[in-house]
């Protein structure tokens, strides 16, 4: 049946001005966009939202590559919309992406392991979380930004 996913386009996307783009993209793609807010994040929600990485060596640079902008966050729904939107944005390390998925979204946008443009929810259950942590009451780490 229908599915959830929450997809994120990170500081360096926005700041290249890939939003836009990945938008078009994700809507010919069949997805629809439920929810969209662009967020600065602060320190303290961007580790609470990674905290599955927390004893991982990359944390305190994911952490800060997170909190270097803005990002925008979506709500994706279409029929198998988790494994989908992953498919489309490529492998994590985007310079893998650009060999086994020239096509992908991190090709396009993403420059390494880390800075790799876009995120997408590995599972039901991480989609479940990741949705509630962003569009449940109050905004985590604080500022929404206009449209
Ligand atoms: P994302 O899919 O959002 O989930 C965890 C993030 O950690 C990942 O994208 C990257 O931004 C980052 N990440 C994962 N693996 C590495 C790595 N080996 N080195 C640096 N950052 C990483």
């Amino acid at each position: 049946g229908s599915e959830r996913t929450l997809a994120i386009v990170k500081p360096d996307g926005v700041w290249s001005n890939h939003a836009e783009e990945i938008k078009k993209i994700v809507l010919a793609s069949g997805f629809s966009i439920l929810q969209e807010k662009t967020v600065q994040l602060d320190e303290e929600s961007a580790a609470s939202f990674y905290s599955e990485h927390s004893k991982k060596k990359f944390f305190r640079s994911l952490v800060q590559y997170m909190i270097s902008g803005p990002v925008l966050v979506m709500v994706l729904e279409k029929e198998n919309a988790i494994a989908d939107w992953r498919m489309l944005i490529g492998p994590t390390d985007s310079n893998k992406a650009k060999i086994t998925h020239p096509r992908s979204i991190r090709t396009m946008c993403g420059t390494d392991a880390e800075k790799n443009c876009v995120h997408g929810s590995d599972s039901d259950q991480s989609a479940q979380r990741e949705i509630s942590f962003f569009f449940s009451s109050e905004t985590p780490g604080g500022t929404v930004m206009g449209h």
